[in-house]
């Protein structure tokens, strides 16, 4: 079987900065495939020229079996995109909005109507269809980029932070639709983003990128699996004097401070629990709670990129914008 997505040495510069540095990746027909990293990774700019807004500064690619630059049209019409798209025309209603869509892509007007009545369905918002898109929520909108990403039935639909700024419960509906537009249309799906939790729950195979580069790239049970041990997090009341002991009593790269509560990764949790509880209390410490789990992404995150996406968060809204803004341009 033919890979839906390859790219060779694919690489994009800024001036002097790679913001994508000679990327090797391939992608399976039918895979949800997660591209995860931090602020300036070099996520958007992948996706960009995957999707031929941008084009490579060296390096190639095909996108279903179409080449990204000698035929950047075919690939084009052969793809869906979902990024944050702040041109949605407000004095439209969301059916105008998807019929003007399934013009541009050439939908045959004999088919729209059913195509359009499907989408709105997929995505949960037939009662709303004739209303303008002005008294649409945040929410409502995403749902409706993401129907519209889809009007000409694309084989991969290119998601960038389809979920930023959503609350739970309209991120989970996101994450539904995207599973069930995977398997009832058998659609290839790559999907950027900095939530640690979609990405696992969604993903065939997750890539950390860091610095325009893969640093790592597999399954997101595998990927857990590599960070042998478990990860106990301890809430005391003095964290910066137990972190101390600890770190002295099993080297400094073993332990964090995260949101206030000290991690500490271990090779096995339940024996570390009384020797981190003997410590403390010799040291006058008073311990208020003490979890020892099984490693998360987060962690693999934290372990592959040496930081953690919750320092990236709070900047996210801010950055994430300006970027993509700037790599539309
Ligand atoms: N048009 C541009 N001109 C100059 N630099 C750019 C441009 N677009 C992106 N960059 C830079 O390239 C690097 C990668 O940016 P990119 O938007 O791909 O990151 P990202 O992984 O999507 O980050 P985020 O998580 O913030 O969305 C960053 O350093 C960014 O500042
Ligand atoms: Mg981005």
């Amino acid at each position: 079987m033919p890979y839906t997505i390859q790219t060779h040495k694919l690489t994009k510069t800024f001036n002097t900065l790679k913001a994508v540095d000679s990327l090797d990746i391939t992608v399976e027909p039918g895979e949800i495939f997660g591209l995860l990293g931090p602020n300036g990774a070099g996520k958007t700019t992948t996706v960009s020229m995957l999707c031929t807004i941008l084009k490579p500064t060296s390096g190639t690619a095909t996108v279903n079996g179409y080449d990204l630059i000698s035929e950047a049209d075919k690939v084009r019409k052969s793809i869906g995109i979902v990024f944050q798209d702040p041109s949605i025309d407000d004095r439209l209603t969301a059916r105008e909005n998807l019929t003007m869509h399934a013009n541009l892509y050439g939908v045959p007007a004999s088919e729209q109507k059913d195509r359009i009545a499907r989408i709105l369905k997929l995505v949960e918002l037939e009662d709303r269809a004739d209303d303008l898109l002005r008294t649409y929520s945040g929410g409502m909108r995403r749902r409706l980029e993401l129907g519209r990403g889809l009007i000409h039935y694309p084989k991969v639909l290119f998601l960038d932070e389809p979920t930023v700024g959503l609350d739970p419960q309209t991120r989970d509906h996101i994450w539904k639709y995207i599973k069930e537009l995977k398997e009832a249309h058998d659609i290839t799906v790559v999907l950027t983003t900095h939530y640690m939790d979609e990405a696992d729950r969604l993903s065939d195979r997750i890539a950390i990128m860091d610095h325009g580069k893969i640093v790592v790239l597999d399954t997101p049970p595998a990927l857990k699996e590599t960070l042998e041990g478990d990860v106990v997090t301890v809430r005391a009341n003095n964290i910066d004097a137990l972190n101390k002991l600890v770190s002295h009593w099993l080297g400094l790269n073993q332990t964090r401070i995260v949101d206030g509560a000290l991690e500490i990764t271990v090779h096995n949790g339940k024996a570390a629990l009384p020797r981190i509880m003997e410590i403390a209390t010799q040291n006058n410490i008073y311990v208020e709670s003490l979890i020892s789990r099984e490693p998360n992404l987060e962690d693999v995150f934290l372990h592959y990129t040496g930081r953690s996406i919750r320092e990236d968060n709070s900047r996210e809204l801010h950055g994430l914008a300006a970027a993509q803004r700037r790599a539309i341009r």
